[in-house]
């Protein structure tokens, strides 16, 4: 299979990009990144995910080599040469290479690489397992608001949760529940939807920021506030969103079953809405390249 790569502004087969050793993405983890989805070969909220970009770059005080409007018109230009349909793009940008020293190099060009991967088309809204969550200690940094390539938290957790027969790891501190390992994570009590605010321990997801549009349209009431970890496992429904997963209904958390072991009313009312407003957007974008 022919997979290519956008490195630079060049384009390039996948196996042949090269990246020196001293990068400090490599050696630092000295760099952000983006995960967008593809729908029938179009990206979902790309403006909102190179936004975010820009934003984690300034919170490590690195500036990109190219806007985000310059940027995603080379994503737009880029994906159709990959032929994939349904899947994601996978963009980073680290600050470059230079001799290794903890300290910002003057003279460094960012590397900003994408490509393309094919996943599998996503299950209808409400069908398929749900997924089960598993408990672990928050461990990582105070700025998980910025998408930084320095995963190795996030990594050991999800890990911790697949040794325990689960599919995503909860991150708890002081008895709250934040967010997940690689997804946002929301309660239903009552009718409404309640989720951790963004910033110090939560990613701004843009499955969220998308989801909180569609939950005010739908008159569904979206409250931020800390979760403590209780009502979260007594909640009426409990899901997780990400770019990857849209929505997935969660039946278990450590080994015990939650939100009634299945998909809740108000789950699939909001997994629909997201449907209709992803077919809406991908649909305006024909042509738009
Ligand atoms: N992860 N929280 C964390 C820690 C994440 O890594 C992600 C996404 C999210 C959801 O964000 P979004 O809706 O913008 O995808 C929340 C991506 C998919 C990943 O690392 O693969």
């Amino acid at each position: 299979m022919n997979e290519l790569v956008w490195i630079n502004g060049d384009v390039m087969p996948l196996a042949e990009a090269k990246v020196g050793v001293e990068d400090r993405g490599y050696q630092f983890a000295d760099g952000v990144y983006e995960v967008i989805r593809l729908y029938d070969g179009r990206p979902f909220t790309l403006r909102e995910h190179l936004e975010r970009l820009e934003r984690s770059a300034a919170g490590i005080k690195m500036t990109l080599p190219m806007s985000a409007a310059a940027l995603a018109k080379e994503v737009l230009q880029f994906v159709p040469r990959t032929r994939v349909r349904e899947g994601m793009v996978y963009l980073q940008a680290t600050r470059g290479c230079a001799a290794r020293n903890h300290v910002f190099p003057k003279h460094c060009m960012p590397n900003v690489l994408f490509y393309v991967r094919h996943l599998a088309p996503l299950d209808a809204p409400g069908e398929g397992a749900g997924a089960a969550l598993f408990t672990v200690q928050d461990e990582r940094w105070k700025k998980c608001w910025i998408k930084s390539i320095a995963l190795l938290a996030n990594v050991l957790a999800k890990n911790e949760a697949v040794a325990a027969g689960a599919d995503e790891a909860v991150f708890v501190e002081d008895g709250v529940v934040s967010e997940c390992s690689a997804s946002n994570l929301f309660v239903v009590r009552g009718g409404k939807v309640i989720t951790h605010p963004v910033g110090p321990n939560v990613l701004p997801g843009i499955t969220r920021m998308v989801l909180q549009q569609v939950a005010r349209q739908a008159g569904v009431e979206w409250v931020e506030r800390p979760v403590k970890f209780d009502e979260a496992v007594s909640a009426d429904e409990v899901f997780i969103t990400s770019t990857t997963r849209e929505i997935s209904w969660v039946g278990k958390w450590d080994g015990k079953t939650v939100g009634g072991g299945r998909c809740g009313p108000v789950t699939l009312k909001l997994h629909r809405a997201l449907r209709e407003r992803v077919t809406r957007d991908t649909a305006a974008l024909v042509g738009a390249a």
